[in-house]
């Protein structure tokens, strides 16, 4: 590079007396990353030529040579023909400077009211629509799967925990379709991001707005946004949509790595209580008879640096005045991230919960430790007259004498039991058992098996 030029090869080269240094050239490049938003670029600069033509700013022919210019250039970028260039910065000068070479001097109208300022905000905020779109399809590719897993083995019985101590017996389905829910939770936040994002900040320009007689609701609506963002000065200032997108991206990666987490503990040799297939393990280096379940730990693993996103954008934007500044351009890197991590995130989790096998036997042995039928004892006193708070701690008395003794609840026999209050009858033992438990619960989203099928039903309709 000349430095000593008056004039420099840049857009705004009449301004300057030297190109940039190069180190001023590599921190100001976005091109590395930003190539992603080409195709919004390109699509957003289409739209932007027949506005300007319809509104009679520029000519007819003229707007047709950039349409077509622009065209090309797609073509180039897809086939990995056209030659990205630092010096350009990032994605819109490449294209603007590529658009110069092909159709000559005619590419000097596109930029009519129209600024980067507004330009890039517009790609960005078109690819966080699109990428929303692409992790629901994921997200619902999930759901699917946990249902299915839910379906088949709906009337297994496992511990339900609290503090990770067997609290109450219930259904392996219904333990399976609240992570369902908390992914339909993210499926609606990632929808809301798009309804969010229905503001087209394309018009804005530099941060005032132009006196070209433009059509802000013609290219919102071409751009299928629903309408114009009210205020240039937010057109071009709001990053909201990125952070919103990194917030949902970081609690959907939170609801991932619990499950993961939920699959390691499961599947570690001291609780055993699933089998995961072989194509989700990977062995040891050195102990020939390892078996570990990386993808799940990775799912959990990378869930920080989702996290790292959502943070370093938050920081990045929260000392900035309006309007543009440059250190916007950092908006794009973590959003890029965080959607590679989710998207591979949300695909593996997908073939861990396929690669699932139970042990239905060891879970219903769990699910009747730690005298997980206490609570139904108590329950059964009530209903015999007495108040919850009697009933408890009569219920505790009964798990005293049963860990005395060393067996489980439903293997005492009726003699002691009976000895705890004489409203005691018979039908006590069957109170004691698992089944019986979770059957018992059938306040509306309780574990019994009447309404974990219908909620498998409901999920099944709602996810098809
Ligand atoms: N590459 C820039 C970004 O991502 C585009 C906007 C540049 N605008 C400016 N006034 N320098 O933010």
């Amino acid at each position: 590079m000349n430095n000593k030029k008056t004039k420099t090869n840049k857009i705004w080269g009449e301004r300057m007396k030297s190109n940039p240094s190069n180190l001023l050239t590599k921190i100001n490049a976005s091109i590395h990353f930003d190539k992603k938003l080409y195709a919004q670029d390109i699509k957003a600069s289409i739209v932007h030529s027949k506005m300007l033509a319809k509104q009679k700013i520029i000519k007819n022919n003229v707007s047709n040579r950039i349409i077509k210019g622009l065209k090309k250039i797609e073509k180039e970028i897809q086939q990995k023909k056209f030659k990205f260039s630092e010096f350009d910065e990032d994605i819109h000068l490449n294209i603007e400077k590529r658009l110069f070479q092909i159709i000559g001097d005619d590419a000097g109208f596109l930029h009519i009211a129209r600024s980067r300022n507004d330009q890039v905000t517009t790609d960005f905020k078109l690819w966080v629509i699109d990428a929303s779109k692409k992790l629901n399809i994921e997200i619902k590719n999930l759901i699917k799967a946990i249902t299915k897993l839910a379906e088949k083995n709906y009337k297994t019985i496992m511990p339900g925990f609290t503090h990770l101590k067997n609290a109450q017996p219930i259904l392996f389905s219904h333990y399976m379709l609240a992570y369902a829910e908390m992914f339909k939770r993210d499926y609606k936040k990632f929808q809301n991001v798009i309804n969010n994002s229905s503001d087209n900040p394309l018009g804005s320009v530099a941060l005032a707005g132009t006196s070209f007689n433009i059509d802000r609701n013609y290219t919102s609506k071409l751009l299928g946004f629903s309408k114009p963002t009210d205020n240039s000065i937010d057109g071009v200032s709001d990053r909201d949509y990125a952070l919103e997108f990194l917030f949902v991206s970081s609690l959907c990666s939170m609801h991932l790595s619990r499950l993961a987490e939920e699959i390691i503990l499961w599947n570690s040799d001291i609780v055993n209580m699933i089998i995961v297939k072989d194509n989700m393990l990977t062995g040891s280096s050195i102990m020939p008879q390892k078996k570990n379940p990386d993808g799940a730990e990775l799912i959990r693993g990378k869930t920080g640096s989702v996290y790292g996103c959502l943070n370093s954008l938050l920081v990045t934007m929260k000392g900035l005045p309006l309007s543009y500044f440059k250190d916007m351009q950092e908006d794009k890197e973590p959003v890029f991230k965080s959607y590679e991590i989710l998207i591979l995130n949300l695909k593996i989790a997908k073939e861990l919960i396929e690669s699932l096998k139970l042990n239905k036997k060891i879970m219903k042995k769990f699910a009747n430790d730690g005298y997980t039928t206490a609570t139904d004892f108590a329950d059964y006193l009530v209903k015999k007259g007495l108040s919850f708070r009697v009933a408890h701690k009569k219920s505790a008395k009964l798990v005293n004498i049963a860990e005395n003794k060393n067996i489980p609840l439903d293997q005492l026999n009726f003699e002691d039991i009976k000895k705890i209050d004489p409203l005691i009858e018979k039908d006590v033992i069957k109170i004691l058992k698992v089944e019986n438990s979770v059957d018992l619960k059938n306040s509306y989203g309780g574990t019994s098996l009447k309404n974990v099928v219908k909620m498998i039903k409901k999920m099944k309709k709602e996810f098809k």
